[in-house]
């Protein structure tokens, strides 16, 4: 292992259904593996800031606990200086990319990628779809999509 820690935000909408969930799951696969110390710090964010202040849906944290990953969260929204505090930002659909390359300030050190950027063998869709107005199963293959994005990060972007 080798390289300065890295700093990673994941970013969706609310800040409340996917991104924390992105963030919960990504820092328990992180601790799984034994590699904190490769990572400075691991945060999400919304585009928006309606929830700010407000802990995930239920139905998000729900899913997490029922696969045995803690989530401890409140919303927060994502602001221009973020792009130089980060290394990797995160997000989860298209919408989330175009505010993102809008609000990032010329200069700044973040890269920005979706999350499927590291759908390396394609078994997933790319896109991480917007959970809020449909059911349970919805949460469930985020989940899915997420847990294995964050091994391909890792196994990707760590030189292990
Ligand atoms: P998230 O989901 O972006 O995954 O947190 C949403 C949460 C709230 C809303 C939309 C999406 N909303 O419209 O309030």
């Amino acid at each position: 292992m080798s390289g300065k820690p890295i700093a990673v935000a994941f970013v969706c909408l609310g800040n409340i259904c996917r991104s924390p969930m992105a963030e919960a799951v990504f820092s328990h696969v992180v601790k799984e593996k034994g590699l904190q110390s490769q990572f400075s710090r691991i945060d999400s964010f919304g585009t928006g800031g309606w929830h700010v202040g407000q802990p995930p849906d239920s139905r998000s944290a729900e899913t997490c606990r029922k696969h045995g990953v803690p989530v401890n969260h409140r919303a927060q929204q994502i602001k221009a200086r973020h792009f130089d505090e980060f290394n990797y930002i995160i997000c989860m659909d298209e919408s989330n990319l175009r505010n993102l390359k809008r609000l990032k300030p010329a200069g700044s050190k973040a890269e920005i990628y979706l999350f499927g950027h590291w759908n390396t063998d394609g078994k997933f869709r790319e896109i991480v779809d917007d959970p809020y107005y449909g059911g349970n199963e919805g949460f469930e293959y985020n989940f899915k999509q997420i847990s294995y994005f964050s091994e391909e990060f890792l196994k990707n972007e760590l030189q292990l």
